[in-house]
């Protein structure tokens, strides 16, 4: 099905993002779960050789591209400032509320560090932080801070939005420490995301989600690098996307699409064949709920 529709991506629309990312698309994606197993192997796996190769005296870097929230990212440097005595995190979103959000988290783990320091119970150190409101790209091209090599960088879910892998891989290596680590989230292939991307060609292509964990583990193996993954079997409540008078479901078909207000302003025929292609690849739970596969992996990439 070809259209000559104009569809607004929803990156270009940061305020329609920010809603529809965290009050509907976070409701239904398992978040708690993803971050208790993200957090798991970055503790188990991450932080075992960061420590290892590392002294504690050096300044640890770290970068985190499209934060967001970036509540694993707080958990990352909080961790880390219990070994190293000085922590240095650069935080990259183009989009500058989220990345408001993600600063104060930061400030409040400063603050509980230094109350925690006076109290003499266990703290970290304190985090300097800078944040980048902006791309990766123009990161690389406009920030002194592009110049620095960092101990560990994460991409959590933030791959599918910053341009060609080859470049983008390219540029976050040359800014890893030799024995570095890459922390990278995204979806697997069975994934409702990178499927509707690769199946509706006719959707926005701002973005790539169909990139999923398949394609970026063998680009890093081709470069030499190990790429351990681990996998969260996932399935995501889309019950509501299908209910047109439900708002919820509305915000959830625009991040689904990566469209600012899709249902509203698509021709009919683009919103009944997404419904039936969703409705295609999900399951009924017994209590009639519409659930689709949602799995993802987090590779941890090293040399
Ligand atoms: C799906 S959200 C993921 C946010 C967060 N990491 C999480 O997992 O909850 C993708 C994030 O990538 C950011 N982003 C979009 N384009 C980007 C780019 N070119 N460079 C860096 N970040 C980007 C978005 O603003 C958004 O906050």
């Amino acid at each position: 099905m070809s259209d000559s529709v104009s569809l607004k991506p929803l990156s270009r629309d940061p305020s329609r993002y920010k809603d529809v990312f965290l009050n509907a698309f976070c409701k239904i994606a398992r978040k708690d779960l993803e971050y208790e197993e993200i957090c798991r192997h970055f503790d188990r796996t991450v932080m075992k050789q960061l420590t290892r190769f590392f002294s504690n005296e050096d300044q640890c870097n770290v970068l985190g591209v499209g934060v967001g929230e970036g509540r694993e990212e707080c958990h990352f440097v909080k961790n880390l400032g219990a070994y190293f005595t000085s922590v240095c995190n650069v935080a990259i979103d183009p989009n500058e509320d989220m990345l408001t959000i993600y600063k104060k988290s930061i400030t409040a783990l400063n603050s509980g560090n230094a109350s925690s320091s006076l109290s003499s119970s266990s703290s970290s150190s304190p985090v300097v932080f800078h944040g980048f409101s902006g791309s990766l790209a123009q990161f690389v091209s406009d920030s002194p801070l592009a110049e620095y090599k960092y101990n560990l960088i994460s991409s959590i879910h933030s791959i599918y939005y910053i341009g060609d892998l080859e470049t983008t891989f390219t540029q976050l290596t040359s800014m890893l420490k030799d024995k570095g680590m890459m922390l990278i989230v995204c979806n697997k292939d069975n994934c409702i995301l990178p499927r509707t991307f690769s199946e509706k060609t006719y959707l926005p292509t701002v973005v790539e989600e169909r990139r999923s964990s398949n394609v970026v583990r063998a680009f890093a193996e081709k470069q030499g690098y190990d790429v351990i993954t681990c996998r969260v079997p996932m399935d995501w409540d889309i019950t509501d996307v299908f209910d047109e008078q439900s708002d919820f479901g509305n915000k959830l078909f625009d991040f689904f699409t990566q469209t600012a207000y899709f249902r509203h302003t698509a021709p009919a025929k683009l919103v009944d064949d997404l419904l039936s292609f969703w409705r295609s690849i999900s399951v009924l739970d017994k209590n009639g709920r519409i659930l689709v596969p949602a799995d993802e992996e987090i590779l941890i990439i090293s040399k």
